[in-house]
């Protein structure tokens, strides 16, 4: 069987990892190829995670770059459908919600090509989100969907896709977690910042609804400005929420080397120094899909800074709850965990480290 494996952007590559050392111990089955879609770029948010994840360079690169939504999705259906005619896979594997999973999903059931869609069925029914959009149109148009949850199977049963087309298979990003864990635990990267252990938070922030507006990205900055007075708080900045911080005029609150308030601003860190962060952190602050999920496998108790998530697993077995995005919210979730009143977890079903074995299984069965 000939396969494209697609990456786009930064939470792609460790979902696609798994995937691929798991074709390359069927090679008797298996021939594939990388194709990254350029999404992301910079060396920070791209190439770092290769290296780290030990990933094979990506064989083809379209390139695409920055853009508005359609800009961005139609550039990489142009380039992909290229890739397709001359590739001629029998299948294409795409992860994750971002442009790129839906560009060539699209792209290649146009083509007549099957696609498989690894972390379906998450929905946050929240239609203001980009993501929420590419969930519902990949899911709608893949023939087969590897979901994480029971939850997610649910979801797709609900909106009338056929069983066969369904498969749990639990989570990929936990199968590079549990990889990766004893590795990351023996960085060094707090320690040189002179931070112990339980004694930081960690923060992540970049969803349009949380950055975008300056009032709401305010009042999230006050209330972390607080926060920090008791715990300090480790910033690794992506990009665009860099970009509308220098836009709005809050450099104020930002300043790289040294912290401002108790807050350390860092450029996006590596998978390994970031795993290495959350792993040691009293608890993490995030907007991030992903980082939902492996609080809950690290057990660190998780406030995301949103009113809705895709991922309620989280939130009914994990350590992860939606504080929303107002200062006296958040402040209030901050409070409880430092005085202990939060709910430990437990790791889901499935979450133990093979679900890209049972992917590349259930692919290998394929007539
Ligand atoms: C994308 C995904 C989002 C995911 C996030 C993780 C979509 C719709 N969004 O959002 O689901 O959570 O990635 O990071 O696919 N930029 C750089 N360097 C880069 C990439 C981006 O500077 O390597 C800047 C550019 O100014 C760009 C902006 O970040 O305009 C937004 O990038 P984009 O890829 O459009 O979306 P993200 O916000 O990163």
């Amino acid at each position: 069987m000939k396969v494209i494996n697609v990456v786009g952007a930064r939470p792609n590559f460790m979902k696609m990892a798994p995937i691929i050392e798991a074709m390359d111990a069927r090679r008797d089955h298996f021939r594939h190829v990388l194709v990254h879609t350029g999404q992301h770029y910079d060396e920070r948010m791209s190439r770092a995670f290769f290296d780290d994840l030990g990933m094979p360079k990506p064989d083809i690169d379209l390139e695409i770059g920055s853009g508005s939504h359609a800009e961005q999705t139609g550039k990489i259906m142009i380039e992909f459908e290229r890739v397709c005619r001359q590739e001629a896979p029998d299948l294409v594997v795409v992860v994750g919600d971002v442009n790129s999973t839906l560009a060539c999903t699209v792209t290649a059931k146009k083509l007549g090509i099957r696609v498989a869609h690894v972390e379906a069925g998450l929905r946050s029914r929240d239609m203001s989100m980009p993501e929420e959009i590419n969930r519902l149109c990949t899911d709608v148009l893949c023939d087969y969907l590897f979901t994480t949850d029971a939850l997610a199977s649910e979801n797709l049963r609900n909106e009338g896709i056929a069983e066969g087309r369904i498969h749990f298979v639990g989570n990929v990003m936990i199968d590079t977690l549990m990889k990766h864990r004893a590795l990351a635990e023996r960085r060094e990267l707090i320690g040189s910042w002179g931070l112990r252990p339980g004694e930081y938070a960690t923060l992540t922030l970049h969803r349009p609804s949380n950055v975008d507006d300056p009032q709401v990205f305010r009042g999230i900055l006050d209330a972390l400005a607080e926060i920090a007075r008791d715990l300090p708080i480790v910033f690794p900045i992506h990009p665009r929420t860099r970009k509308m911080a220098q836009e709005f005029g809050f450099a104020g609150y930002f300043s790289d080397g040294s912290p401002v308030r108790n807050i350390w601003l860092t450029e996006p860190l590596g998978y390994l120094d970031f795993l290495h962060l959350n792993m040691n952190a009293r608890l993490v602050l995030t907007d991030s899909g992903g980082l939902q999920e492996e609080t809950t496998v690290l057990g660190v108790p998780c406030i995301t800074l949103r009113h809705n998530t895709e991922r309620p697993i989280t939130c009914m077995q994990g350590t992860n709850q939606l504080a929303g995005n107002q200062p006296s919210e958040i402040l209030d979730a901050a409070k409880r965990v430092l005085r202990g009143d939060w709910q430990g977890g437990r790791i889901p079903e499935k979450w133990d480290g093979r679900a890209a074995e049972r992917i590349v299984e259930a692919l290998a069965a394929l007539p």
